[in-house]
């Protein structure tokens, strides 16, 4: 066993590119291999059952042995092992799902367009966008207006809205026009004595100089996930949403909400967009809608929208997009079978009923020496770390302190991610129940305790 799995690392050292790793680190290191899974917990190579805590990449929300997922996999495969939706074509499962979906999304959502994987499911919302506006003759209306720190995804137009250098650096990116305002974290950028509504105003009045400077009749959309994951699980300020949506409609810009890692109850409502009252024009979506068993995606529009798109489509012929997988039947058969589990267990209260469990446990990482701010809503949540909880000042860059701590977590058998700005985010599969969130947060704990006496 031993042996195989030492073959294994050496032959992805010497073989495999790794996604978002350090490539020389990696062939000095060889990876982290996962072997099984089973509800909230992973096993390694070596044996150690270590806790999820991230749901893989914030997207195993029904956990890693969901039988019914398997079986609706299976059966689908048997039935319809692939056809595609170009050209009129259609399938029972895309047909399902696109009503499924049309139903639990707010208003004014109404048609679903498939896809693999989140970034694709922006890259798409953009070209639409811009077909949109073409359509009504408004060729100058192209900008994209995202923010610093929004993580939404890696393709050229998805990284390009991406507002983390460590995404963009090196690959000639951004590529499309876009503009990034502030990112909304009160705990760091809020002025002393600013109240949160305040700096949500300011936030606010600062998006409207820059449509104003840019001129509303060059911008398309703004992009925005409505809780902010891979940045640094940011949560909106209070009112900030509904002010960036009136300022939106009175400009005439659409509103993407991208909700690859807040849709389906990851905040506690189906949508992020339910928890903070927004009325998208456009919803991006992928990871938990299948509980990431299988890669599907979805760019979800408004009937205004989609009338746009076939006003595009009466011009030139053809709505000259997609992809050859987009809407597969058997991902999207099991798509169908995890938004039915998310309904029969009542997903949404279920996360709603660990609050107390949640709350808890940021109380206590609150108290810890190395917290600064603990943040979480639903079942997302992060713990930012600082040298000096009074002055909120950070610890120097190269100490990397919040990969110390991720690192400290894994010898705990817990696995969480280190985010930009000293943070530690934790987002576990949703059947997470009360004993076992507990024993995340304490497992948590111990790894800060492990890292304040190293550097104390
Ligand atoms: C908000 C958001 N949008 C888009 C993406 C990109 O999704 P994918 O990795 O499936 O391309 C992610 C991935 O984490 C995400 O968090």
């Amino acid at each position: 066993m031993t042996q195989a799995a030492q073959t294994l690392a050496e032959i992805d050292q010497a073989r495999s590119v790794h996604p978002y790793t350090n490539l020389s680190a990696h062939r000095d290191e060889g990876p982290f291999v996962i072997t099984r899974g089973e509800g909230i917990y992973v096993w390694d190579d070596q044996g150690n059952q270590l806790i999820e805590g991230m749901a893989g990449l914030w997207c195993t929300s029904l956990g890693f042995n969901e039988p019914r997922l398997v079986d609706a996999a299976t059966r689908q495969m048997k039935e319809l092992p692939y056809s595609h939706l170009f050209a009129h074509r259609a399938t029972e499962p895309a047909v399902v799902l696109a009503d499924m979906l049309v139903d639990l999304a707010p208003d004014p959502i109404s048609r679903a367009f498939f896809v693999n994987s989140g970034s694709e499911a922006v890259d798409s919302a953009i070209k639409m966008v811009w077909y949109y506006n073409n359509a009504h003759g408004r060729p100058a209306k192209k900008k994209i207006i995202a923010r610093k720190r929004a993580y939404h995804g890696v393709t050229i137009a998805a990284g390009s809205l991406t507002g983390l250098p460590y995404v963009q650096d090196g690959f000639d990116l951004p590529a499309i026009p876009v503009l990034h305002t502030e990112a909304p974290h009160y705990y760091r950028e809020g002025h002393n004595d600013e109240t949160e509504i305040a700096f949500a105003d300011r936030l606010v009045a600062s998006l409207e100089a820059m449509i104003e400077q840019e001129g509303a009749d060059t911008i398309a959309a703004f992009i925005a996930e409505p809780v902010m994951g891979a940045g640094g699980v940011l949560l909106p300020p209070e009112t900030y949403f509904e002010k960036v949506q009136a300022l939106l409609r009175k400009h005439d810009i659409l509103f993407i909400a991208d909700e690859v890692i807040c849709g389906f109850a990851r905040t506690g409502e189906m949508f992020g967009c339910q928890t903070y009252g927004i009325a998208p024009d456009i919803m991006t979506c992928a990871k938990q809608l299948s509980s990431a068993y299988l890669p599907i995606g979805a760019v979800l529009i408004s009937e205004q929208v989609y009338e746009g798109l076939v006003a595009g489509s009466d011009k030139l012929g053809v709505f000259g997009t997609g992809n050859t997988y987009g809407g597969h039947p058997v991902s999207a058969a099991v798509a169908i079978e995890t938004l039915k589990i998310y309904a029969e267990r009542d997903i949404t209260s279920h996360v709603k009923s660990l609050e107390p469990t949640v709350r808890h446990g940021l109380d206590r990482l609150a108290q810890h020496p190395l917290v600064g701010q603990a943040r979480g809503v639903g079942l997302i949540g992060a713990a930012e770390l600082v040298a000096d909880k009074q002055s909120r000042e950070q610890y120097p860059v190269g100490d990397k302190i919040a990969a110390k701590v991720a690192a400290h977590a894994r010898k705990h058998n817990l696995i969480l991610r280190p985010v930009p700005g000293d943070g530690i985010a934790f987002c576990p599969p949703l059947v997470i129940n009360d004993d076992e969130l507990n024993l995340m947060f304490d497992r948590l704990i111990a790894a800060l305790d492990d890292v304040h006496q190293e550097i104390t």
